[in-house]
C-alpha cells in the first residue's frame, strides 16, 4: 500500500564560500562560485527552477552566507518577479560547515513537510526527472528514509596514506561496489532532524547527509545519478557553463494609429516629418506620438511576452505627456535586454495617405537602426497608401505596423 504522501520541500545549499575557486569567481565579480552568473541569472537560480518544476514540490527554503543573505534575498525577489517559480521561497543563514548549513534551512520548514530534498546550488544542471527519482522511493515504500544518487566509477579508486617518501596505496577497493553520490539528497524530514541533532551533539563532521543517517544505522537507498548533474567546483569546471548558452528565435508584432488634426508635429521613426502649416497632419497624442515607433515598441514587447506599451506608459500619467517616443524606446530595450532579448531585424510600414514618405523613408531607416543598434541591413522601412479608402485614405490619420524577430536566450525567465 502507498505510503501518506507528506509535503515536499527543498533545501538549497548555497551558503559555501567557493574556496577552491575563489580567485576565478572574483575575476569574474561573484562573490562566491554559486552566484555566477549562467544564462542570465545566477547558478543558484537554476536550481530554484528545477526543484519547483518537480511535481510534489511545494517550497524552497534557500541557503545563503550570513553577510549576502539580504543582497541575495533582493536578487531572488528580482527573479522572482521576473518568472515566478509557481512555490514560495524562503531564505536562511547558512553556517560555516556544510552541514551546519543544512541544519540552519532544516530550522525554517513548516511542520506539514514530511520530506525533504537537500541539494547543492554549485549543482546548476539539476534535471526535475533526477530530483523526482530521490522522491518516488519514499513515497512508495515505507521501509526507506534517505535516497541519494550514484554514479558508479569509471576509474579505479586506491584508498592512500601519507608517508615521508610520499602517497602510499593502502588498498583497491572493488570498483563494482563504489558509487559516486551526488545531490539532491532526500529525506523524511524527522530521522534527517535527528541525525543532525546527534551529530551535533557527538561532533560529527561529514561531507553530505546521506553519512549522518548511515552512522545512526539508517539504510539508504542509492537511485541511478546524472552524468549531467555535475558540481561546479574547480576553475577548470567554469567551462561547464560555456555549454548551452544558446538562444531561441521569436518574434512580435506591433500596430497603432493616431489621428490627424492635433497639436504634436509629425515625427516618424524619431525623425521629424516637416508638413504644411495649414495642412492639418499635426497629431493628437498624449506623447509625441510618433506611431511608427509605438507599433515598433509594441513589436519588442511581443518578442519579450511583455504586454503592451499602454501598460508601461500610461496615458493617465502626467509624465508621458509629450514624451520622447526615442526614450520610450530605450526604456523598452532595457527590459528587452534584461529579459535576454535581442532584437534582430524588424520590418516596418506606415499607412498614410499624405503626406508623402518615400522621401524620408531612407532616414527613418537609418534612425531606427541607430535606436536599435542594428546595422541598416537589418531594419526595414516601407510606407504605403490605402489608395484612398478608410480613414487613412480620407487623411483623419495614419497608422504604422512593425515586425521584430529577435534571439531570446534559453534558460531565462
Ligand atoms: N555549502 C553551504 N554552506 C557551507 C559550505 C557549503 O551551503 N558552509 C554549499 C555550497 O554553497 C555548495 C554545496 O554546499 O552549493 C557544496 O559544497 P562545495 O562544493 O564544497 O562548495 P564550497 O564549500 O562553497 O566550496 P569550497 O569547498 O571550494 O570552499
Ligand atoms: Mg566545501
Amino acid at each position: 500500500m502507498a505510503v501518506q504522501a507528506d509535503e515536499c520541500w527543498a533545501i538549497l545549499l548555497a551558503a559555501g564560500r567557493g574556496e577552491r575557486m575563489a580567485e576565478a569567481c572574483a575575476a569574474r565579480g561573484a562573490p562566491a562560485k554559486q552566484f555566477l552568473v549562467w544564462k542570465g541569472a545566477p547558478l543558484w537560480w537554476h536550481s530554484v527552477l528545477a526543484l519547483a518544476a518537480v511535481p510534489p514540490m511545494r517550497g524552497i527554503v534557500l541557503v545563503f552566507p550570513p553577510d549576502l543573505l539580504e543582497t541575495a534575498r533582493q536578487e531572488a525577489e528580482k527573479l522572482v518577479a521576473r518568472r515566478h517559480p509557481g512555490v514560495p521561497v524562503l531564505f536562511q543563514a547558512g553556517g560555516s560547515r556544510r552541514q551546519d548549513s543544512v541544519r540552519n534551512g532544516l530550522k525554517l520548514l513548516p511542520s506539514s513537510c514530511g520530506i525533504v530534498l537537500v541539494h547543492d546550488a554549485a549543482r546548476p544542471f539539476l534535471s526535475p526527472a533526477l530530483a523526482m527519482r530521490t522522491i518516488a522511493p519514499l513515497l512508495e515504500r515505507s521501509d526507506i528514509d534517505a535516497v541519494i544518487p550514484g554514479l558508479p566509477l569509471t576509474d579505479t579508486v586506491k584508498e592512500v596514506s601519507a608517508s615521508e617518501g610520499g602517497l602510499l596505496v593502502v588498498r583497491t577497493p572493488e570498483r563494482k561496489g563504489l558509487r559516486a553520490v551526488q545531490t539532491p539528497q532526500t529525506f523524511r524530514v524527522a530521522p534527517l532532524c535527528r541525525a543532525h541533532d546527534r551529530a551535533e551533539k557527538e561532533g560529527w563532521d561529514v561531507t553530505d547527509d546521506a553519512s549522518l543517517l548511515e552512522r545512526c544505522g539508517e539504510q539508504v537507498l542509492v537511485v541511478e545519478g546524472d552524468e549531467s548533474n555535475r558540481k561546479i567546483t574547480r576553475p577548470e569546471d567554469l567551462t561547464m557553463l560555456n555549454e548551452g548558452t544558446d538562444s531561441v528565435p521569436c518574434c512580435g508584432w506591433g500596430y497603432d494609429v493616431h489621428r490627424y488634426g492635433g497639436i504634436r508635429p509629425l515625427r516618424l521613426g524619431g525623425v521629424a516629418i516637416p508638413c504644411p502649416e495649414a495642412s492639418n497632419l499635426g497629431i493628437i497624442a498624449h506623447s509625441d506620438g510618433d506611431v511608427l515607433l509605438h507599433a515598433l515598441m509594441d513589436a519588442i514587447l511581443g518578442c519579450m511576452g511583455g504586454g503592451d506599451i499602454g501598460r508601461i506608459f500610461p496615458d493617465s500619467d502626467p509624465q508621458w505627456e509629450n514624451a520622447s517616443s526615442s526614450l520610450m524606446l530605450a526604456q523598452v530595450l532595457d527590459m528587452a535586454a534584461e529579459a535576454g532579448v535581442r532584437p534582430t531585424h524588424v520590418d516596418l510600414t506606415v499607412i498614410a495617405q499624405k503626406p508623402k514618405l518615400a522621401p524620408h523613408a531612407g532616414e527613418i531607416a537609418r534612425n531606427v537602426a541607430r535606436l536599435l543598434h542594428l546595422s541598416p541591413a537589418q531594419v526595414n522601412f516601407k510606407a504605403t497608401t490605402e489608395e484612398g479608402l478608410g480613414f487613412t485614405g480620407e487623411v483623419r490619420g495614419l497608422k504604422a505596423v512593425a515586425m521584430v524577430m529577435a534571439l531570446r536566450e534559453t534558460g531565462r525567465s
